[in-house]
């Protein structure tokens, strides 16, 4: 089974960050709880048993000091049951005095860019490394809009009209796509190619339905790192295959879908000793899971009852589980909000596991118009079950056309989001719909990227001939059939 998490322990006092942090983290299979070195020569992505990693850290409690990495770390618990909450004052207190520094990174001031970040802010529960292997934008500190039918603050009336269309009077959305690519994988990403910079890793690759490739491509080139993206050859949108090509990464195109990318990076990774940089790799959910800090931070560290999100490969919702349970841990938050995940319904293989109890893990040719969570096969399922089982969550289905009816409904009030974003706008509704959230329970929806990514979509096309001359009776004629003042 594991090997021995010890083997990289023997050199506690050595200076080698690898060995220092080989001492504060393992990797735990979700399936057989089997444990492995957090850190090693060779990156290991998957247990012997086949099941996916997760990382195991032993947390550095900001009031305890202590002269060796070890003292005053503690390990947190796997599961919500073996809690044992602590004051979270002074995780607080930490937070707030590196959130207060300038939005406005300094340049020339390295030791100030992590506080600068989203998601390195929050360090000491994301990865413990010395700062300067650090490859940040810096990335998050994206907004959360209050959009609820009560909570909607003045000069908002565009806004509100999303809380009406959910049926809900507290309704926030955190908005992924204002990340430096435009999607929240940039979260992941800056954790996953720290990480290929501390292992110094020659290449680094993944799997892409195009927001993970185009995020690679831009923290890889920031590294001076080869980047290689395995796309689907077709519904990939356009604006995110241009950035992968953008930023210079070698782009395949696999005739096949997500899921055969999927399996063949993985085969291709292992077998060149390239550095998988999917979700699959569990130091991107470290990453991702500062979305749940940050949207926490921001509600004054007063949990919401739910969190809605698009599910595809799963990464994202297992990393926002893992974050509220570690923030309930540390005892940032009083209770873990219950989770919503909301596939489509031509790729819900997730939703279909949920609707049998779990008893079987099921599988789907994906076919959505939301090209993003087109996926049949999700990586991470056995990590976002758990998360759905000790949060009490629940998995929905939401078809195409809801899809696009809320997306249009998030476009219109000039907030704007990409195709996979909207099911959970659509997926929200439906859940107040059945009785599930009540609609005075108070909400936070994830929207995954930015409107920009897909410029097609959902979105009305300018027809030929639309153009009118360019003179002022022109002007006049044009504005009086469209608009009346
Ligand atoms: N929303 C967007 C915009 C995405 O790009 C993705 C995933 C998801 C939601 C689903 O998140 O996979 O963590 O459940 N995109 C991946 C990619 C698969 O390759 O860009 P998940």
């Amino acid at each position: 089974m594991g090997e021995n998490p010890t083997d990289l322990q023997s050199g506690r006092s050595n200076s080698s960050p690898l060995k220092q942090l080989a001492t504060v983290i393992a990797l735990r299979c979700v399936e057989c709880a089997s444990l492995y070195p957090g850190v090693s020569e060779h990156p290991r992505y998957r247990c012997d048993c086949g099941g996916v990693l997760d990382v195991e850290a032993k947390i550095h409690h900001p009031l305890q000091q202590g002269s060796t990495l070890q003292a005053g770390f503690e390990t947190l618990a796997t599961s919500k049951s073996e809690v044992k909450p602590f004051a979270g004052a002074h995780w607080r207190q930490l937070f707030e005095e590196r959130a207060s520094q300038s939005p406005t990174w300094p340049v020339n001031v390295v030791t100030q860019l992590p506080d600068s970040s989203g998601v390195w802010r929050y360090r000491e529960l994301i990865l413990p490394i010395p700062e300067q292997y650090i490859v940040s934008r810096p990335e998050g500190n994206t907004g959360l809009y209050p959009v609820g039918r009560e909570n909607c603050g003045n000069h908002r009336a565009g806004h509100r009209q999303i809380g009406h269309y959910a049926g809900l009077d507290y309704l926030f959305l955190k908005h992924e796509g204002e990340n430096p690519t435009g999607s929240f994988k940039d979260r992941g990403m800056t954790v996953g190619v720290t990480m290929a910079n501390l292992l110094g890793a020659r290449a680094v690759a993944c799997a892409s339905t195009g927001n993970t490739s185009a995020s690679l491509a831009s923290y890889a080139a920031q590294l001076g790192l080869p980047g290689i993206v395995f796309l689907p050859s077709t519904h990939v949108a356009a604006g995110k295959l241009a950035q992968s090509l953008a930023y210079g990464a070698t782009t395949v195109q696999i005739e096949g879908d997500f899921d055969d990318a999927m399996r063949l990076v993985e085969q291709v990774c292992n077998e060149l000793g390239i550095y998988l940089l999917n979700s699959l790799n569990p130091f991107r959910i470290e990453g991702q899971k500062a979305i749940g800090f940050e949207l926490l931070q921001q509600l004054d560290w007063e949990a919401p009852d739910w969190l809605v999100l698009p599910a595809g490969n799963l990464g994202n919702t297992s990393a926002i589980g893992k974050a509220f349970r570690q923030a309930y841990q540390v005892g940032l938050i009083a209770h873990m909000p219950r989770i919503g995940a909301i596939q489509a319904s031509g790729a819900n293989p997730f939703f279909r596991s949920f609707l049998n109890g779990f008893v079987s893990r099921e599988h789907v040719q994906a076919q959505t118009i939301a090209t993003a969570i087109k996926i049949g096969d999700p990586v991470s399922y056995s990590r976002a079950r758990q998360v759905i089982e000790e949060s009490n969550g629940v998995v929905e289905e939401v078809s195409d056309e809801e899809i696009l009816a809320a997306k249009s409904v998030i476009d219109r009030s000039g907030i704007g989001c990409e195709p996979a974003s909207a099911a959970t706008l659509a997926g929200a509704r439906k859940l107040v719909e059945r009785g599930i959230i009540k609609r005075e329970e108070r909400v936070v929806g994830i929207l995954t990227g930015n409107l920009l990514k897909d410029s097609q979509t959902g979105i009305p096309q300018p027809k030929q001939g639309d153009a009118i001359t360019a003179s002022i009776e022109a002007v006049r004629r044009a504005l009086a059939n469209k608009i009346s003042f």
